[in-house]
């Protein structure tokens, strides 16, 4: 077997985040590397400190948690507390973490981890992009030194924050044109994608089968996340990311040409979608189709293996 990759989330936990944060923990394929937060989902203080609580209840203590940016770089806070509950994993009750968070800015934990191993690190967004726009900002040699770049966000065909815009393009658009005009190729997974890979009736059964995994975290977290959807089961979108930095096979993608819309009056947020490019380079992979029943295996059978190593 190849040696893992090793991945590094930013995120913003949230019911799906912890999902992600689960499945990169679990799989044989990833090395978890560190973990860097933002204000999203819910408040960076709750966003941190749910990411605390995983460290602890998953059981990686020696990961890196590292707090980031609190809002956006220009329009005030949005937040989707009422798709994941007030303190943001639903309705489940994780225990106080004992570790404090790491030192440091994420701005700086993305720069300095990516620096200390270019070409190695996959670098996975899946909340709001404001801590890797910043981060590119400061150092752009970071889109060289990524062995890889993917996001969960945007869309090319509907929103969920907004009719054009989906939540982490909408709470932060400018930051996302940033990330999008970096000057590498942006991995994008959006709603086109994760509304297709839906935990349903027979995913949640095995999901119950996985002990206090199943009973504390992830049954708890996704009961509440399915109230607020229409489906037939709750997105688990985030985790997409996560699996593919493990498995891209599982995704078809076409290049695009992706513009971030910061000012329409009714469109702000929106991700812009160019598959015929009319001259111009592209600047992302836009992910088309997931093997849903793949995903599901792997996600499951990372699952099981946390389930069975839990703290
Ligand atoms: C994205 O928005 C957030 O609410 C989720 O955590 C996910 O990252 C889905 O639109
Ligand atoms: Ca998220």
């Amino acid at each position: 077997m190849p040696a893992p990759k090793k991945i590094l989330i930013d995120c913003d936990p949230g019911i799906d985040d912890a999902l992600a944060i689960t499945l990169a923990h679990g799989c044989e394929a990833l090395d978890l590397v560190g973990i860097t937060t933002v204000g999203g989902n819910v408040s960076l203080d709750l966003t941190t400190a749910n990411a605390l609580k995983l460290r602890e209840y998953l059981g990686f203590p020696a990961v890196p948690v590292v707090a980031g940016s609190a809002g956006a770089l220009v329009i005030s806070r949005i937040d989707a507390a009422e798709v994941h509950g007030f303190g943001g994993l639903g309705g489940a009750v994780l225990p106080e973490p004992r570790l404090n968070v790491n030192d440091g800015h994420a701005i700086d934990f993305i720069i300095d981890t990516l620096a200390a191993s270019p070409g190695e690190i996959s670098l996975t967004a899946v909340g709001p992009l404001t801590n890797i726009a910043l981060a590119v900002r400061k150092e752009p040699r970071i889109v060289e030194w990524a062995r890889e770049f993917v996001i969960l966000g945007g869309s090319y065909t509907r929103g969920n924050r907004t009719p054009a815009a989906e939540f982490n393009i909408a709470a932060d658009p400018e930051a996302a044109a940033i990330v999008f005009g970096a000057g590498w190729t942006v991995n994008q997974i959006g709603l086109d994608v994760s509304l297709t890979a839906l935990a349903t009736g027979p995913v949640l059964a095995r999901m119950r089968d996985l002990g206090r995994l199943g009973g504390e975290l992830l049954i708890p977290a996704l009961e509440f996340y399915g109230m607020t959807t229409a489906h037939d089961g709750p997105a688990v979108h985030d985790a997409l990311a996560i699996a593919y930095v493990a498995d891209p096979s599982l995704f078809e993608f076409t290049p695009a040409v992706v513009d971030v819309e910061t000012v329409g009056r009714f469109t702000s947020g929106m991700t812009v979608t160019d598959f015929n490019l009319h001259g111009r380079m592209p600047n992302a992979n836009v992910a088309r189709s997931i093997d849903v029943a793949r995903f599901w295996e792997l996600t499951l059978d990372s699952f099981a293996r946390v389930s069975a190593q839990l703290p």
